[in-house]
């Protein structure tokens, strides 16, 4: 079968990434009889470059009959103006609220290949599997008023955390089916002690937790959570919660897999089926690395390419329903990693260190 996808590298090591997960893909395409016919479109800061906006319209356009979307990263100082009218973020956000993508799932799986390559003590680590599913098209980065403004007392800003309960409830579905496939734990994450919006959050979180009577709910106050999951990280399976909490909570459980540069995602307009096309609704779901476009470090060849192979490897599976081929490229990865092959960010432990290229070909050479 021939797929459509729609490529977005952006900026930073956005292109540096892609190409390598790309590679892998046309590998893991010819092994297992799959074509991918590829569209590139601009965003983020090159877009505000040319266009004068994060999101050009001739970018948007190429969602319309596209099987899904893969992403690289977007900003840079160049662009980082806090008074600036757009912004290369702007863009990301934007997508995602067109593609109604509101289930954001971000795996953290700890290899025991790179248990030495994260600070944290190797017994703790054994074993994590952890699925963060984080709000993505509502809460604190949505709410409106959003700005900034002069008052004769000094300047204010306002964001506001708002969230209807359709809203909550289609997350809080997401995180309850995922975890009937997986350890059958969900860790409700809120600051229902302080915030409004939190109690009405874990109120029906609860309420729905009969509908699940196979899985077990717990609350916890995301403060909480972040010391948690570092002091006991094997005690998670599904964790989910508002957008904000979710953005904090996954960036700090990726020192658990050893690195920011290991964790890929998927933003879905539902939750994945089986083996089959996911992300519900007519719209393409959108796959990107949780981390950005990491300034300091282009042009090195020393990005992780691995969280975007890894983020290409669930185009795959929840997309095009190519399980096959999903399994090839993640099978590739552990195997490469058990080699002993390492970007910098990932060589704490020791190994073979190499750059972004050649981490590219021996993942694309295995799958
Ligand atoms: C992420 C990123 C983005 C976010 C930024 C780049 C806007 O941190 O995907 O986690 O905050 O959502
Ligand atoms: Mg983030």
């Amino acid at each position: 079968m021939k797929f459509k996808i729609t490529v977005l590298p952006g900026d930073g090591v956005g292109p540096e990434v892609i190409t390598e997960a790309l590679k892998v893909m046309d590998a893991a395409g010819s092994r297992h009889g799959h074509e991918f016919d590829l569209t590139y479109g601009k965003i983020g800061g090159i877009a505000i470059d040319e266009f004068g906006t994060a999101l050009p319209d001739e970018t948007a356009e190429m969602f319309d009959g596209a099987d899904a979307i893969l992403f690289g990263a977007v900003g840079g100082p160049k662009w980082d103006d806090t008074r600036a009218a757009v912004r290369p973020e702007d863009a990301i956000l934007a997508m995602r609220k067109n593609l109604d993508a509101f289930a954001n799932l971000r795996p953290v799986k700890v290899y025991p290949s790179l248990i030495n390559s994260s600070p944290i003590k190797p017994h703790l680590l054994e074993g994590v599997d952890i699925m963060v599913v984080r709000e993505l098209t509502s809460g604190l980065y949505f709410g409106s008023p959003k700005k900034v403004w002069n008052t004769s007392r000094g300047r204010r800003g306002v964001d506001t955390l708002k969230y209807t309960e359709k809203e909550i409830v289609r997350i809080l579905r997401v995180g309850f089916e995922l975890a009937q496939g997986r350890r059958k734990l969900l860790t409700s994450m809120d600051k229902a002690n302080v915030l409004a919006s939190g109690r009405l959050w874990r109120e029906i979180a609860t309420e729905m937790a009969e509908e699940y009577p196979d899985v077990e709910l717990e609350h916890i106050y995301a403060d909480n959570l972040a010391m948690q999951i570092i002091r006991n990280p094997q005690h998670y399976d599904v964790i989910v919660g508002e957008n904000t909490f979710g953005d904090i909570i996954s960036d700090e459980a990726a020192v658990l897999a050893g690195s920011l540069g290991m964790l890929p995602s998927a933003c879905l307009a539902g939750t994945p089926k089986r083996g089959g096309v996911g992300g519900g609704g007519s719209v393409p779901a959108l796959y990107e690395p949780i981390h950005g476009s990491a300034p300091d470090i282009v042009g090195q060849g020393i990005a992780n390419p691995i969280g975007t192979i890894l983020s290409m490897s669930m185009m795959l599976r929840h997309s095009l329903g190519l399980d096959d081929a999903a399994d090839a490229v993640e099978r590739s990865v552990e195997g490469v990693l058990d080699e002993g092959y390492r970007t910098p960010d990932i060589a704490g432990g020791g190994g073979n260190v190499v750059d972004t290229t050649t981490m590219g070909d021996v993942i694309a050479g295995g799958v």
